[in-house]
């Protein structure tokens, strides 16, 4: 089984960040990339920001935090990404930006190393049919805020190696995660169910049958959900929510994945959430407001 030290993370939003977050306090030597400068130093800040959090709560001790953060290293450079023993791809959910990136990435790979991706919906044996190692190329869905969620989803594509499989799963338990397997049909299994729940609660919304605020409360207190699905949507980001209704939609060619016109038209105007600042409520100010 292949011996994963060093992790390149590529993407440092907000999924990039956290999978950095949780390698380096497991111990690993992370590499992180983006293409935008301050995407990598707003990702650092947060993860500063984030395991502090995890001290003051007494959920690691200082001095683990100590020792991770000078794991995490920052790069736009794909070069210095490749020599890792594990990439894992985290960047906007968007086919074409995925494949571009492995394609960019194939010469500055070890024979060895282990590619993955995070994605929530796109094939995994169409990314691994872009590289030079479909058998060493696996899905590792991590959830959000990937330092708290207790999952991560497996995706063998149609070639992974039992090698590649069973290093994901090691390398992932590691980082103190379980792990499901899903196959891979799109959105895999928790985005199967979550994303069109989301949707469906746009339409609700769409069609007037509630207010945001009464369709959040309908499903926090009548569903025992954590959070509403509109307010889930805006954790999440709406544009990704989109993506992976587009994915459901296209991949599985059935209408009862049609994504929401008012979900397109948040997209459109760039309310993407809270990573916007705006979206199903507006985060602007002391405390998140409604924008319908
Ligand atoms: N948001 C969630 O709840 C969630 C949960 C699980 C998985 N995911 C998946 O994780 C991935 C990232 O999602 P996110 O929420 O972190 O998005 P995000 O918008 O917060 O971050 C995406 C990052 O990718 C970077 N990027 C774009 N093109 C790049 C390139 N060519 N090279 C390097 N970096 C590039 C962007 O600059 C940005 O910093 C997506 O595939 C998404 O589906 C998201």
């Amino acid at each position: 089984m292949a011996e994963i030290k060093t992790v390149g993370v590529i993407g440092a939003g907000q999924m990039g960040s956290g999978i950095a977050h949780v390698c380096a306090l497991a111990g690993y030597d992370v590499h992180l990339n983006d293409v935008a400068q301050e995407k990598l130093d707003q990702g650092l800040k947060t993860i500063e920001r984030n395991m502090q959090r995890q001290v003051a709560r007494g959920m690691i001790a200082l001095d683990a935090m100590q020792a991770a953060l000078p794991r995490i290293h920052i790069s736009n450079d794909l070069g210095i990404v490749g020599k890792s023993d594990l990439i894992i791809e985290a960047a906007t959910e968007n086919e074409e930006i995925k494949k571009a990136i492995f394609r960019s990435l194939a010469p500055h790979l070890a024979e060895a190393t282990l590619l993955a991706s995070n994605t929530s919906s796109i094939s995994i044996t169409r990314l691994a049919s872009t590289t030079d190692r479909p058998e060493r190329f696996i899905g590792l869905h991590f959830m959000n805020p990937a330092p708290l969620m207790k999952l991560v989803e497996i995706i063998r594509g149609i070639a992974t190696d039992v090698d590649t499989y069973e290093t994901a799963a090691r390398f992932a338990q590691s980082l103190g995660k379980t792990t499901a397997n899903a196959e891979d049909f799109p959105a895999f299994i928790v985005n199967r169910v979550l994303v069109p729940m989301i949707n469906e609660a746009i339409y609700t919304l769409y069609e007037g049958v509630g207010t945001v605020e009464a369709i959040d409360t309908a499903m926090r207190l009548g569903a025992n959900h954590p959070m509403g699905p509109l307010e889930l949507g805006d954790f999440i980001g709406l544009d990704t929510v989109l993506s992976i209704m587009n994915v459901l939609h296209e991949g599985l060619a059935d209408s009862k994945y049609r994504p929401c016109p008012l979900l397109v038209k948040y997209v459109e105007a760039g309310w993407l959430g809270r990573k916007s600042g705006r979206g199903f409520y507006d985060y602007r100010g002391e405390v998140p407001v409604p924008t319908r």
